[in-house]
């Protein structure tokens, strides 16, 4: 089986030597071949060049292979969203209401809002449910052109409900065309159970849920809300300790609500990647700087919380690489529309398009360790792509915010949809 893609006005994020991520002023470079084909075999990208599409590729004759006519229309891969919560049970615009009256994200929590709210919710809800509700976004996702997702658990907040959440998400792995990896976040908020006993829960995370997660397989990687009124450094530390002590590599919540040290303790833990990063200071670079942990900005939710942006800026000056991903949760981002992530990395950070390009597919591909196979059109990497509307240049793609332009989406070398 073969797909054969002709007449591609332009093949975006093309590379001839694969990277695993892009960093600093590369991140201005974005590769592309204008007037292309790309050949698909199987599930995998096995060639591609400029038209026209030579013989030796001809797959014409044979049967069950597809040639489509891209004329007018841009290839781009698929994004890669390396961070969400998109397990979850109903939704919250009752808090969203009060945020309109004007509390705050914090406040609204302190009341039993917030990660407590939506834990209640998931604790009354069944497996099949949650399952329901989760493809319904995923398949919402994936004709906005995601192909790999991260999805936490986080909304347990006790063994059972995680496991819950984490056998939902094998779930979802098995059913789904997207790409899923997993991540446990057992230390998300504190319970109301062990209010004033955070130390006690902490022991739970790890005594108890890491061990049990672990021997039943079901995360490929740990998180840590690391922040002001949530776990704390030394807890934050401890836990990735433990988790790496199982296989479980951190990929952490870390300074979205103040300089929190998570950066710090993330980096010294080589945490896949730490995430928000709105307080992000010349200290925090530095430690960032000669590490691989991927610095991973989530404009989503600033833009919904109305948080200050990230120094992104500084932060890719610096030689840094960047990665955005869209946070999708019930409380401070109820959208997995990485289209429009890509539009809110240019408007409200300023980021040139080639950036914010490499920042939703390679470098976000990366932060959820599957760049050898994602995140870029090259030879062998995984058919994760779409087609676009017809449209003039990639830099159409953030510039024409708010609509879908998501014509066809292939996924594993399989045509999704036909528009
Ligand atoms: O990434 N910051 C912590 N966790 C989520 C929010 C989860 C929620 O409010 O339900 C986040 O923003
Ligand atoms: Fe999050």
């Amino acid at each position: 089986m073969a797909i054969l893609i002709k007449n591609i006005k332009e093949l975006v994020q093309t590379e001839e030597i694969p990277m695993r991520m892009v960093a600093g002023k590369a991140m201005s470079v974005l590769n592309t071949l204008k007037d292309a084909w790309l050949l698909i075999e199987d599930t995998t990208i096995t060639d591609f060049g400029t038209m026209p599409v030579p013989d030796s590729v001809n797959i014409g004759s044979q049967a069950g292979n597809t040639i489509i006519d891209a004329h007018d229309r841009l290839v781009f891969p698929s994004f890669c969203d390396s961070h969400t919560h998109l397990v979850y049970a109903g939704s919250r615009e009752i808090e969203y209401i009060d945020k309109i009256k004007g509390l705050s994200y914090e406040e609204i929590a302190k009341r039993g809002g917030g990660i407590l709210n939506s834990a209640k919710r998931l604790h009354d809800t069944g497996e099949d449910e949650l399952v329901e509700q989760a493809l319904g976004r995923l398949n919402e996702i994936m004709m906005l052109g995601t192909g790999a997702v991260e999805i936490k658990s986080g909304y347990g907040l006790n063994l059972e409900d995680e496991l819950k959440m984490l056998r939902v998400i094998r779930k979802l792995k098995a059913l789904s065309p997207l790409t899923i990896v997993s991540t446990f976040l057992g230390a998300h908020a504190v319970p109301a159970a062990y209010r004033g006993r955070q130390g006690e829960f902490v022991d739970s995370v790890v005594d108890e849920m890491i061990p049990r997660v672990a021997a039943e397989g079901l995360a490929d990687y740990i998180d840590v809300f690391c922040d002001r009124g949530f776990f704390t450094v030394d807890e934050t530390d401890r836990i990735l300790k433990a988790g790496m002590k199982y296989g479980m590599r951190g990929k952490i919540h870390a300074n979205e609500l103040d300089y929190s040290g998570g950066i710090e303790v993330g980096v010294a833990n080589n945490a896949l990647s730490v995430d928000h990063l709105e307080f992000t200071g010349d200290r925090e670079i530095e430690v960032l700087l000669g590490s691989e942990t991927m610095p991973t900005v989530l404009p989503g939710a600033a833009f919904f919380l109305e948080m200050v942006c990230s120094p992104v800026r500084n932060i890719i000056n610096a030689g840094l690489p960047l990665a955005m991903a869209s946070d999708f949760n019930p409380g401070s981002s109820p959208s997995g529309n990485m289209q429009f992530i890509l539009s809110l990395a240019c408007i409200r950070y300023k980021l040139l398009p080639e950036e914010a390009i490499h920042a939703v597919t390679i470098n976000s591909a990366y932060a959820m360790g599957i760049s050898h196979d994602f995140g870029s059109i090259a030879r062998g990497k995984t058919a994760n792509l779409f087609i676009t509307m017809p449209m003039p240049g990639y830099s159409f793609m953030p510039y024409a915010y708010g609509s879908n332009k998501v014509a066809t989406v292939i996924l594993n070398g399989e045509v999704i949809n036909r528009p």
